[in-house]
């Protein structure tokens, strides 16, 4: 059986526990928050932040909280970057099981999602030990208060331009009270809803959500849309577009409309202030008419794929790998 003592370098349990634990406090979520999110037990989770439970649980938590790590080896997967990480630096199994102290079987298991976060951990230590969090990249306002920062509301003068070319908004899944979107349905935080986890519904969703958590919602509006909960899906969010999702499965499905200037948000006390970052729609099934008409209202323009992207969008739709 593996020692506590002996199995954690401090340096790992801290990388890989501690900045998780940040993450999530961070995103805002308490542990039951994030154990809902996962659909496990909330001492799954406590556990789990004291580097006790199964890796499939850890990558759940770790896809939820757009977490994510750089230093191995290549891959969609924490799985497969950890095999290609042990390919890359030539080590067998067997290699590899003796350096760690773990059996070849355990080894086998991790790079097939399986397995436990300690074995993980420790495997870490020998095969990747320069390994670290990747820095999310700031798609935000700035510093202060996330609450205040995430309290952001779209003016009414770019809704109008939504209104004209989308048609009325059936669902707000990140609505507030302050926020002067008119949707029929809206999903209150404060109320006791969540988008998150909520179904969507309706015909037309717009989306403006906390941008602290943009590829969490992101992830939600695709999901969603691909379940059928609704036809036409606006996000209003930052132009990020680095992540691995992004270009392989958000981008295949989405029409994205690149804006022009920046849109003055209201804040809680009512006072617009401009982005410093730019913004995009991000559209899931909306029509060329809408689209059309988007563009003769609103400054900037639909990105266009070549015609070797565009066929490859014309092929069977991408499994959701989240
Ligand atoms: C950037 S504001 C946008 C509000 C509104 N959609 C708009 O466009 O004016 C994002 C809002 O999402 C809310 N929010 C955060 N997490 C949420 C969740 N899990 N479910 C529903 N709303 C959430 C926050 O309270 C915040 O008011």
């Amino acid at each position: 059986m593996l020692d506590g003592r002996t199995l954690y370098d401090p340096k790992w349990y801290q990388i890989m526990i501690d900045e998780l634990r940040e993450a999530r406090r961070l995103a805002g979520w308490s542990q039951r928050t994030l154990a809902d999110r996962l659909g496990v037990d909330a001492q799954a989770i406590k556990r789990l932040e004291k580097g006790i439970g199964s890796v499939s649980t850890l990558i759940s938590a770790m896809t939820a909280l757009d977490f994510q790590l750089t230093g191995l080896g290549s891959g969609r997967s924490l799985p497969q970057q950890l095999r290609a990480r042990r390919q890359k630096r030539s080590m067998s199994l067997d290699t590899l099981a003796r350096k760690t102290g773990l059996s070849r079987t355990t080894i086998a298991s991790l790079e097939q999602g399986g397995g436990s976060v300690a074995s993980l951990l420790r495997l870490l230590s020998v095969l990747a030990p320069r390994v670290r969090r990747r820095a999310p990249e700031r798609a935000y306002w700035g510093q202060g208060d996330k609450e205040d920062r995430d309290s952001r509301f779209t003016p009414p003068e770019f809704m109008e331009g939504i209104y004209a070319a989308f048609g009325p908004i059936d669902l707000d899944p990140c609505a507030n009270t302050l926020s002067p979107v008119i949707a029929r349905r809206r999903i209150i935080l404060s109320e006791g809803g969540d988008g998150l986890t909520d179904d969507w519904s309706g015909r037309l969703a717009f989306v403006n959500p906390p941008f602290s958590a943009l590829l969490v919602w992101l992830r939600r509006a695709h999901e969603q849309w691909r379940a059928g909960m609704v036809e036409t899906v606006v996000c209003l969010v930052p132009v990020r577009t680095d992540s691995a999702w992004f270009h392989d499965t958000l981008s295949a499905d989405a029409a994205i409309y690149l804006l022009k200037g920046r849109v003055r948000f209201l804040d809680t006390t009512g006072r617009a202030q401009a982005t410093p970052f730019s913004l995009m729609l991000v559209t899931l099934g909306a029509t060329a008419e809408q689209k059309e008409r988007y563009a003769q209202l609103v400054q900037g323009f639909w990105l266009s794929r070549t015609a070797e992207t565009q066929g490859e969008q014309d092929q069977p739709m991408p499994r959701l790998t989240y």
